[in-house]
């Protein structure tokens, strides 16, 4: 199992090109589902949770290719012949749950894994599969798999309990092959549904509202195929941001889109850190110790939750005490208690985390527990006054394409090493 070493207290300067975002990424390739046409796709980021994706789909039929190092997937649903999520692929990822609306929307049948809590939360998907059954589909859930069947789903109003992203998206993709016109009433918001939204449109659905929490689809008989480029990870920007404001620095990204994390442009901003944007690249500077700020997090375009436990790492070192509320999800505080072994003053209280921010924290061994987890603690070791050593950095690899060769590039004293090394 690989770990991260990392020699805190440098300073980071230079560029960073920021990956596509991967929340879009695992949507958009599960939506080659809907189409016998090729999909071809820009700007994957090259990371786990896309590999499990594609695994995923090659396993029902699907014909991937990449292009090493190019962020480029060429997608032909031509074949399908499989219409099985295994609970071996679900258990791993979650996400995996995005192909139940696309197979049953097209091929009138799926049998996906039901997936597990996870240790950010329960995590259930009854709102997805409430809003099959609302356009028709049968579904039943047995051996802990979903099985769903509809011969052709019909256009209905689907107004779900709670702002739900995959949730939003399951739908969105059923919905566009259905007969009839369906609206998605208290529709996520999150630029990654509307980047879906777009490739789906290219590749010849009807959806108004694109970007609104009211989304109107008028289902069309079949989809052809299309070209897309997956929009920037707004979280890996965030989290570099988040990086050079913890342990100062001066970085620009690029190939980002400023405009997707305001919020924490905000906060950021208010914490002392100085931050120049333009259409597609930031420049975040900081040579002091950050104010402490307190935040809440919240749906799109609200402070998101993907981002708190790396803002905490910051207020972890800033000067002053802050509140952080996290309202989405009911266990996402499990790196307060590795921050607190690398010195951090961190308190729980339901779901309020009350951080007191210290002057230092000091390096030690800590173990990654999830993918937010794990970046708050690579921005608490870049900060920490000697070695810090994270273990279990699978979860990392989950999600961030290339963290420490991207971090190192700027000048941060990171190394990967395998379980057996370190
Ligand atoms: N919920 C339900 N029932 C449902 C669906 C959701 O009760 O049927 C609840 C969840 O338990 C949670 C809340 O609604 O308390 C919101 O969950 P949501 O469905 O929006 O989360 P998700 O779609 O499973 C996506 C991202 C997460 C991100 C959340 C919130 C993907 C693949 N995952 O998850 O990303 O935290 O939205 O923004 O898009 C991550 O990247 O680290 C990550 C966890």
């Amino acid at each position: 199992m690989d770990k991260l070493v990392i020699e805190g207290g440098r300073q980071l300067a230079g560029e960073i090109k920021v990956s596509g975002a991967k929340n879009a990424a695992l949507p958009i390739l599960c939506a080659s589902l809907l189409s016998a046409d090729p999909v071809q796709l820009a700007n994957v980021p090259d990371l786990q949770d896309v590999r499990t994706t594609l695994k995923l789909l090659r396993q029902m039929g699907v014909q991937a290719e990449t292009v090493e190092g190019a962020g480029k997937v060429m997608l032909d649903a031509s074949k399908v012949n499989n219409l099985v999520a295994p609970y071996e692929l679900v258990k791993t990822m979650r996400a995996s749950i995005l192909v139940l609306g696309p197979l049953v929307a097209r091929f009138g049948e799926a049998k996906v894994s039901l997936p597990g809590g996870c240790a950010i939360g329960a995590r259930p998907v009854d709102q997805h599969i409430k809003g099959l059954q609302a356009m028709g589909a049968e579904i039943s859930i047995e051996h802990g798999f979903i099985e769903a069947r509809a011969k052709r789903l019909k256009g209905t109003r689907i107004i779900t309990d709670m702002i739900t992203v995959t949730g939003t998206e399951n739908l969105l993709m059923a919905a566009v092959l259905a007969e009839g016109e369906t609206v998605l009433e208290n529709a996520a918001r999150e630029p990654e549904v509307g980047d879906l939204a777009h490739l789906l449109v290219a590749m010849g659905a009807k959806i108004d509202g694109i970007g609104t929490d009211r989304l109107v689809i008028q289902g069309v008989d079949k989809l052809h195929g299309a070209e897309h480029t997956v929009v920037p990870d707004r979280i890996e920007t965030g989290t570099f941001l988040c990086a050079v404001a913890a342990a100062g620095g001066d970085v620009t990204l690029r190939h980002t889109r400023p405009q997707t994390l305001e919020a924490v442009i905000d906060k950021l901003r208010e914490a002392g850190v100085t931050i120049d944007e333009g259409d597609d690249w930031l420049r975040v500077r900081m040579n002091r110790r950050a104010s402490a700020v307190s935040f809440r997090t919240s749906e799109y375009p609200a402070f998101p939750t993907d981002m708190q436990a790396q803002f905490m790492a910051l207020n972890a070192v800033a000067d002053g005490p802050s509140r952080v509320v996290e309202t989405i999800f009911e266990n996402r505080f499990m790196h307060v208690q590795e921050l607190n072994r690398l010195g951090a003053n961190v308190t729980i209280d339901g779901n309020t985390a009350l951080v007191n921010g210290v002057a230092k924290l000091s390096g030690a061994k800590v173990m990654a527990t999830d993918l937010r987890a794990s970046a708050s603690l690579v921005i608490a070791g870049l900060c920490a006054e000697g070695e810090t050593l994270i273990d279990r950095i699978y979860h990392l690899d989950r999600g961030y394409d290339r963290m420490e060769v991207k971090l190192t590039a700027v000048g941060a004293n990171v190394r990967r090493v395998s379980g057996k090394q370190a």
